[in-house]
C-alpha cells in the first residue's frame, strides 16, 4: 500500500526537494488551462500539488488523495514548496462537499449541524490541537507537583452544586444523577493520598443558552489536605499559568492562525490580582451598576470587572448564601465564606470556582440544615468528618472555558469538538 509510506506534509515541506509520497484531503482546487493546482491538507499542514490538467480535476474539496512526486521550491506556494505529481496512488473522490467555508462562516448553526465535517476546517484543527496541549499540560502540572490522579464516578446520588441543574437518570428503576463535580469524591481521596486531582466531564442541566455554558463540560478538579483557601488559590494560579505557557511554547502557529493576540496570554503569571467580593461590589457601584452587597456577580458584572484586566483575577470571600453549603465560613467574618473564583481577563470571566471546605462535623451538619438540605442525603460526605478530619481546600477549573479564552473564540461551543447545550445533542 503506497499510502503507508507517505510522509507528513510538514516533513515534506521541511525536506523541500526530492521524491516523496504524501497523503491528505483536498483543501482548495484551481483548474487552469494546462495545470491543476490542488492544496492538499493533512494534520500537519498544507502543500500545493501540481498536476497536468485532466489528472486531478475530478476531485472535490475534501476528496482523499495519495500522490507521489517531486518537491520543488516555489515562493508562491504555501510553505514555499510544491509537489509535481508523478503518480496518483490512491483516491477517494466522494461527493461534493456540503460546506463552503465562506458561506459557512456566516451561519454558525449550519456549522454546528455539520460539526462532524467542520472538524476538518483549519480553525477547528487549530483549536483541537490547542485543546490537546491544554489537557496534556494539566496532567503535566499535577504530575510534577505531587498530585495523584483519581478517577471518580459519573453516576451520583446527591447534588454537589445545587439541585436545580441535576440531570436525572433512570438507574434500574432508581433515580440517580449525572455528576456536577467530582469534588466530594476527591475530598474522600485526600485522606488516602493528600493531594489529588481529576480530569473528567461534569454535567449541568443549564436551561439557558449562553456563551459560556454547556450541559456537558470538562472539569479539572484538585483537592489538598492540610490546606487553606490560599493554598488552593496558588495551585489554581500556577495551573493556569503552566497551561498557558505550554500552549505558547507548543502552539504558537495555531494561535497565529486563529488571530489570537498573545500578549495577554504571556502576562498570565502568578500572582494574579486579588479582589474581595466587597471591593468588587464597590467597583461595580462606581461603574453605576445597580448592585448591592449580597447580590450575585453574574456574567455581565464579571465582564465589566475583567474587560480591561491585564491578567486573571482572584475574586474571594463571597457572602455565605452565594456559594455552596460546603464552604467554610471565614472565622474572622462569618457572613462570608473562604470561597474564590478565578476570572479571566478580556471579559471572559469565571474559569475556576473553589475554596476551603468545612472541616468540623457539627459545623457541616448545621450548614446542611441551614441550606435546607437533608443530612441523610450527605451521609458519606459527613462521615469524612467523623474520622480524622483535617483542614482542606480545592477547586474546579472549566477546561472548555480556559480553551475558549486561550484560543480567543467568542463562544464556548467553538472550544469543544462536539458541544452539548440545551438544544443540541447531535452530532
Ligand atoms: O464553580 P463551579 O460550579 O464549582 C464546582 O463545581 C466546585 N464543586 C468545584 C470544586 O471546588 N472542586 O464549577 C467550577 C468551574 C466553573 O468555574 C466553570 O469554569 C466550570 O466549572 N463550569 C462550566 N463550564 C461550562 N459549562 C458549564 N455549564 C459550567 N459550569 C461550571
Ligand atoms: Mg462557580
Amino acid at each position: 500500500m503506497r499510502y503507508k509510506s507517505a510522509v507528513p506534509i510538514a516533513k515534506a515541506i521541511e525536506k523541500g526537494e526530492g521524491r516523496v509520497t504524501i497523503r491528505g484531503w483536498v483543501y482548495r482546487k484551481r483548474v487552469l488551462k494546462e495545470k491543476t493546482f490542488i492544496i492538499l491538507r493533512d494534520s500537519t499542514g498544507l502543500l500545493q500539488v501540481v498536476a497536468p490538467t485532466g489528472v486531478l480535476d475530478h476531485l472535490h474539496i475534501e476528496s482523499a488523495l495519495v500522490v507521489t512526486g517531486f518537491l520543488k521550491r516555489e515562493s508562491r506556494a504555501p510553505g514555499g514548496v510544491e509537489l509535481h505529481v508523478e503518480s496518483v496512488d490512491w483516491t477517494y473522490v466522494g461527493e461534493p462537499y456540503p460546506i463552503n467555508e465562506d458561506a459557512a462562516a456566516a451561519d454558525s448553526e449550519h456549522l454546528l449541524d455539520l460539526r462532524h465535517l467542520w472538524l476538518r476546517s483549519r480553525k477547528m484543527q487549530a483549536i483541537l490541537k490547542i485543546r490537546h496541549t491544554v489537557f496534556k499540560a494539566i496532567h503535566e502540572y499535577f504530575g510534577k507537583n505531587g498530585f495523584y490522579e483519581v478517577k471518580t464516578p459519573m453516576f451520583i446520588t446527591a447534588a454537589v452544586e445545587g439541585g436545580a441543574t441535576l440531570f436525572r437518570v433512570d438507574y434500574f428503576g432508581q433515580p440517580v444523577y449525572l455528576t456536577q463535580s467530582s469534588q466530594f469524591y476527591l475530598e474522600a481521596a485526600i485522606y488516602s493520598l493528600e493531594k489529588v486531582y481529576v480530569v473528567a466531564p461534569s454535567f449541568r442541566a443549564e436551561p439557558s443558552r449562553t456563551r459560556r455554558h454547556l450541559t456537558e463540560f470538562w472539569h479539572a478538579e484538585a483537592e489538598l489536605a492540610w490546606a487553606h483557601m490560599d493554598d488552593a488559590v496558588r495551585v489554581g494560579e500556577e495551573l493556569i499559568s503552566h497551561v498557558v505557557e505550554r500552549v505558547l511554547s507548543e502552539r504558537l502557529e495555531e494561535l497565529k492562525l486563529l488571530g489570537r493576540k498573545t500578549e495577554i496570554l504571556e502576562a498570565a503569571k502568578p500572582p494574579f490580582y486579588r479582589v474581595t467580593y466587597d471591593e468588587a461590589i464597590e467597583e461595580l457601584q462606581k461603574k453605576k451598576i445597580s448592585i448591592n452587597w449580597g447580590d450575585d456577580i453574574g456574567a455581565d458584572e464579571e465582564r465589566l470587572l475583567t474587560r480591561e484586566l491585564e491578567k486573571p483575577m482572584v475574586l474571594h470571600r463571597f457572602p455565605e448564601k452565594l456559594k455552596a453549603f460546603y464552604h467554610r465560613n471565614d472565622p474572622e467574618r462569618p457572613e462570608v465564606t473562604l470561597s474564590f473564583d478565578v476570572l479571566l481577563p478580556e471579559g471572559y470571566g469565571e474559569v475556576i470556582g473553589g475554596g476551603e471546605r468545612i472541616c468540623d462535623v457539627r459545623e457541616l451538619i448545621d450548614k446542611i440544615l441551614k441550606f435546607g438540605l437533608k443530612p441523610e442525603d450527605y451521609q458519606w460526605y459527613i462521615d469524612l468528618r467523623r474520622f480524622g478530619s483535617v483542614p482542606h481546600a480545592g477547586f474546579g477549573l472549566g477546561i472548555d472555558r480556559l480553551v475558549m479564552w486561550i484560543t480567543g473564540v467568542d463562544h464556548i461551543r467553538d472550544a469543544v469538538p462536539f458541544p452539548r447545550d440545551v438544544r443540541r445533542t447531535k452530532p
